[in-house]
């Protein structure tokens, strides 16, 4: 008959053991067990709003004070408070606002982390996607996958005020960044403008003559006018998601996936009043408010949020979503992680089992 044995030895002699194991770099993992196998996680990200009517004239002065000559990129941040200040806007995202001012240019490079720009204030101008030449007007979602030359540009008398997302804190992690700036300050324009968009923008409707194997979508502009068209025309016509309202997926449009391997976008319809049900997910989200006015209940805490805000969810936390008007229909754009915990047989999903967090 076999059991589990017990031992004898004080608390003294376990220390000097202890400390004597640090002298060959290992640790005893059964003092620490429960910190590594926990029973669900608790992500150290904390729920967190990031107001635009606060940012807006931080990301102004930025433009004041520093030129895009001496910043890569002239970025505010978005850092969590929950994470010690790790570059990271939740444990695997980071999200920032950058602003290009008239008549600048921010010069070529890439980068493995992925990154997505989702438009806020502009009267136009452009993001060039491996000569691809992107217009970016306020709503539109512009990718700039893996390793793609890109660099923006301001053609217009108006700044132009993005949410950048990327997957910086993940790629880290992995130890895979690379970078490289263009040998010019601005890349060739190689294709008619807007090209992918011509290409792929249809959406049920693909160029027949080539098939795509890229990981990520070839479609760099999602725009908004086309987004609003399909909230539009869905939300009369169905209920939605009991968590999200009316939620659309931006994809591959030559496969149905995400538009990135590591990132996923959405865009929800909140109809006037409409208060969805709380669920939690161990993948994080990163959300803008594009439109509206209501709150977010994370884990408990209530996030109010105003038109341009951005906000975060951490992974396993409850969250549910209130637009506060009796009028007026909320729009939120979000991106998340959940392709990267998909496809690592990773991704768990928990409707609260009250329906609603107290
Ligand atoms: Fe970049
Ligand atoms: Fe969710």
């Amino acid at each position: 008959m076999l059991s589990r044995s017990s031992s004898e030895a004080t608390e003294a002699v376990l220390q000097t053991f202890y400390d004597k194991l640090e002298d060959f770099s290992v640790a005893p993992l059964w003092t620490v067990q429960e910190d590594v196998l926990v029973n669900e996680p608790k992500s150290k990200a904390v729920p967190h709003l990031w107001r635009w009517s606060e940012l807006r004239p931080q990301a102004m002065r930025a433009a004041e004070l520093v030129g895009t000559a001496d910043a890569e990129r002239r970025v505010l941040m978005m850092l969590n408070p929950g994470l010690d200040g790790r570059i990271a806007t939740t444990n695997s995202l980071f999200s920032g606002l950058q602003i290009v001012m008239p008549g600048e240019t921010a010069r070529a490079h890439r980068h493995t982390p992925a990154a997505l720009r989702f438009m806020i204030d502009s009267k136009g101008g452009y993001t060039t996607v491996d000569g691809d030449k992107v217009p970016m007007l306020p709503g539109d979602l512009i990718l700039t996958p893996n390793w793609n030359w890109h660099d923006h540009g301001n053609d217009t008398d108006s700044p132009m005020i993005w949410l950048d997302g990327l997957d910086i804190p993940l790629v880290r992690m992995l130890e895979s960044v690379f970078f490289e700036p263009y040998p010019e300050d601005v890349q060739p324009i190689t294709q008619a403008t807007d090209f992918s968009f011509l290409k792929y923008g249809a959406g049920s409707l693909t160029p027949a003559w080539q098939t795509s194997d890229s990981t990520h979508s070839p479609l760099m502009h999602y725009p908004w006018d086309k987004t609003w068209e399909a909230l539009q025309g869905l939300a009369p016509a169905t209920e939605g998601s009991p968590f999200d309202g009316v939620v659309l997926e931006y994809i591959n449009p030559t496969n149905g996936g995400p538009a990135f391997p590591t990132m996923g976008c959405h865009v929800q319809l909140l109809r006037p009043g409409e208060s969805t049900k709380a669920h939690r997910h161990t993948s994080s989200t990163i959300y803008h408010s594009v439109e509206g006015s209501g709150h977010t209940i994370v884990d408990g805490q209530k996030l109010s949020w105003e038109p341009k805000d951005v906000f975060c969810v951490p992974g396993w936390t409850y969250h549910e979503h209130i637009n506060a008007s009796a009028t007026e229909p909320a729009v939120l754009f979000s991106f998340t992680d959940a392709p990267v915990l998909q496809s690592l047989s990773l991704l768990r999903e928990q409707a609260h089992p009250d329906g609603h967090q107290s």
